[in-house]
């Protein structure tokens, strides 16, 4: 860790200087980007579909932030690869990207590459490898950022977990892309299947309804992209745009003949008069770019053939045949119109040319006092209009999305509609004409991307921004958790039983511990014969009362942590003292008055006897689970400004619960409380409300005639489908993991 011994007091926008706390305590921030191919050197751009802008991004943005005085550190978790497809550097459980900045990779899921659409089934795995890790590190992050919905899945449960703010970036969202490939002609059931589509745009509605904060790009990300989704409030977006590397986007040095030989060459061969004017297009191979109207302009228009040259950079291309289909359109297109228009010796279009030619591309069109024209139908951001501006070349940009605020911004050229052909001559030939003008656009360009479009702006303003969410939230929150409590200050009873004890069986009660009375009590024989290595724990949906009267009837011994009310309370041994850290985690934005109001009122809901109700859980029964519209509940909840974890058992059941309060999540603050690792818990359940304690990394057992609601757990591989039900199929599921032979004994 880097920085701890500096601290930071620093400086605000303003030049005074601040006192508060959080100011002077510098930034630990946890980065969340899932998949692709993520490294600090030689980034593999493009080499599939998962490796592209946002690994740039996400590894440019650690890297600046990991640079500024007041971060003490950033860590950039992602998938840790064990491939030989796929370099070795994949493989490194650690690298460095700046003074404090690092990758970590952590293993989860099968261990070669997989593409991000199949990696779903694998993020609670992460979730728990993550907790294992932090639980080493010397503190908690004070906030996690996480980057597209996969991460955001993780990052939300780590949020909820650790009570620490979430940040969240989509970088795509799903909803958009969906409507794209069926405006494209693809068929709703097939690419849902392939893009997963439905858990994709799930998580993303789950992710912006709990992220403090939403970084965009642009503003119309966030009214045409963000603004689709139910659960998305525009009060907690923030714009920040990207940065580029300044060192190398650079104007042409103007006091030396501009030597770019080999940049020169990529385009001579196929220009007559290779001096003139640049008009450069540059972009993916997308008929979307909308490179037809340009050269149609182009063309059609005498005056700009005499002026200028025309260049498309397209990607690079082997042979067309074997690109995917929209390339191949694309570049089948660009041939034909060259041909139809006959614009031999006037345009290039160079078949191949390295990321490091790219800043030289640019300075050449620059030098030739060129342009460069984006006439994309719609363009999500515009990299390219900011790589344009820091080496001094003037644009002609669509009107349609990122390219407006960012000519706003820069003031180094001019926007057009993309399909007003005429628009675009005359705009192309005054920019080409028009030397006063030229000139005033590329120093505009130059001096306005130091100002708006570094990634150290970018850093400097991410802080001031995450500094102003933590002081909101510490205001808002009794109790700030920097550190997660250990078990130090627990009485002693039961610190004696769980700091000893090296594994814990934790079980649900009804239809799984009790039912088959046999069966339960040669259990109960198994936890006594191991009761100095194993402790038992008990996770029920029941309230503290209806529990303890379950295990009087049934003769069962009080276990040393009883979990009641889902997850929302936590008590500890004969004594049954509640576990208070836990209580004040959970009640975090908890309004029961209001959502039992809120709730009278919808279909199909009816309310259980008061002895099931407690001040952390509002239950109800339900005609059929299978039928009930969760997600249209939670939107509900939503436009009443309420905020629950609604949780469906037995087919029929519904448990409100505060966000933050689960089985799952409760056994995950035990284990970190007390120094179990995940694997350390067999655990043990057969209904909705036991998902997700079986789900991830500990040793999950679903006993026989579970409800429908654990089918989504078949195939994940840290769960065992027990045959026999009851307590018979948790004894099959100890024999299964081996649970007894493996227990490592304290000395
Ligand atoms: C138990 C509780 C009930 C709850 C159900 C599902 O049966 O008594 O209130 O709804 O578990 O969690
Ligand atoms: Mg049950």
């Amino acid at each position: 860790m880097c920085n701890t011994v500096a601290q930071h007091s620093y400086v605000s926008n303003h030049g005074t200087q601040r006192q508060d706390e959080v100011l002077t305590k510098p930034l630990n921030i946890l980065m969340l980007s899932v998949h692709g191919l993520v490294r600090g050197q030689e980034l593999e751009l493009g080499r599939d579909a998962d490796t592209g802008g946002q690994v740039k991004y996400v590894v440019e943005l650690a890297r600046a932030l990991g640079e500024q005085p007041e971060v003490e550190q950033v860590n950039l978790i992602t998938r840790l690869i064990d491939d030989a497809s796929v370099p070795e550097s994949y493989h490194q459980p650690e690298e460095s990207l700046s003074a404090c900045a690092r990758i970590i990779r952590l293993p989860f899921a099968p261990r070669r590459y997989l593409r991000k659409e199949v990696l779903w089934p694998h993020l609670d795995q992460l979730v728990d490898r993550c907790l294992a890790w932090l639980r080493t590190q010397p503190r908690l992050p004070d906030v996690i950022h996480s980057h597209y919905a996969d991460a955001g899945y993780v990052g939300e449960q780590l949020s909820l977990l650790l009570g620490i703010p979430l940040i969240h970036t989509a970088h795509s969202l799903g909803r958009e892309k969906r409507s794209r490939l069926i405006v494209a002609g693809r068929k709703s059931a097939t690419i849902d299947k392939q893009f997963n589509f439905e858990r994709r745009i799930a998580v993303e509605e789950s992710v912006l309804d709990h992220a403090s904060l939403i970084v965009a790009s642009t503003r119309q990300e966030i009214t045409a992209q963000y603004a689709t989704y139910a659960s998305f409030d525009a009060r907690r977006a923030v714009v920040l745009p990207p940065g580029i590397d300044l060192a190398r986007f650079s104007p042409p040095p103007w006091w030396a003949a501009f030597d770019a030989v080999t940049t020169q060459q990529l385009f001579n061969r196929f220009l007559q008069s290779p001096k003139k004017p640049v008009v450069l297009a540059l972009s993916r191979p997308d008929t979307r770019k909308n490179i037809g109207t340009l050269i149609a302009a182009y063309a059609e228009s005498e005056t700009l053939r005499e002026l200028s040259n025309l260049v498309i950079i397209a990607g690079t291309r082997e042979d067309i045949r074997d690109a995917d289909e929209d390339a191949q359109q694309f570049f089948t297109d660009l041939l034909l119109d060259i041909d139809r228009y006959d614009l031999y010796g006037k345009v290039a279009i160079p078949k191949h040319h390295s990321t490091d030619q790219v800043p030289d591309i640019y300075r050449y069109a620059a030098r030739s006092r060129g342009v460069l024209v984006n006439p994309s139908l719609n363009e999500n951001f515009g990299l390219t209009l900011i790589e344009a501006a820091a080496t001094g070349l003037p644009v002609i940009a669509t009107s349609q999305g990122g390219p407006q605020e960012i000519i706003a911004n820069l003031r180094h050229g001019t926007l057009v509609d993309p399909l007003d052909k005429s628009a675009l001559i005359e705009a192309l030939i005054e920019a080409l004409t028009n030397r006063e003008k030229w000139r005033r656009w590329s120093r505009s360009g130059i001096l306005g991307v130091a100002k708006h479009y570094t990634w150290v702006a970018h850093a400097q303003k991410y802080i001031r921004t995450v500094d102003r969410l933590l002081h909101k939230q510490k205001k808002q929150m009794r109790r700030p958790l920097s550190q997660w409590p250990t078990h130090v200050n627990t009485p002693s009873e039961q610190r004696n039983v769980l700091a000893r004890a090296r594994r814990m069986l934790i079980t649900d009660l009804d239809n799984t511990l009790v039912g088959d009375e046999a069966a339960l009590r040669d259990l109960l024989a198994w936890l006594q014969e191991h009761s100095s290595e194993v402790a038992f724990g008990i996770a029920t949906g029941r309230t503290l009362d209806s529990a303890l009267k379950l295990l009087k009837e049934y003769r069962i011994p009080m276990p040393h942590v009883l979990v009641t009310s889902v997850g929302a309370e936590i008590h500890y041994g004969m004594r049954l003292v509640t576990d208070t850290s836990w209580q004040s985690h959970v009640k975090h934005l908890w309004r029961r008055d209001d959502l039992s109001t809120a709730l009278a009122i919808a279909p199909g809901l009816k309310l259980q006897p008061a002895s099931h109700q407690s001040p952390y859980k509002l239950s109800y029964f339900v005609d059929n689970t299978n039928t009930l519209a969760v997600s249209a509940l939670q939107a509900q909840l939503h436009t009443s400004g309420l905020k629950a974890n609604l949780v469906a058992s037995h087919g029929e059941f519904l448990d409100v619960l505060p966000v933050r309060a689960s089985k799952g999540r409760a056994i995950r603050y035990l284990a970190y409380k007390w120094g179990f690792q995940l694997n350390d818990l067999l655990v043990s359940g057969d209904s909705g409300n036991d998902i997700d304690m079986l789900a991830g990394d500990t040793l999950g057992v679903v006993v026989g005639g579970h409800s429908d609601e654990l089918k989504s757990l078949s195939g994940d591989e840290h769960v065992f489908f027990a045959e026999a039900p009851f307590a018979r199929g948790i004894l099959q599921g100890i024999a299964h993991y081996q649970f007894a032979a493996n227990i490592k004994l304290v000395n």
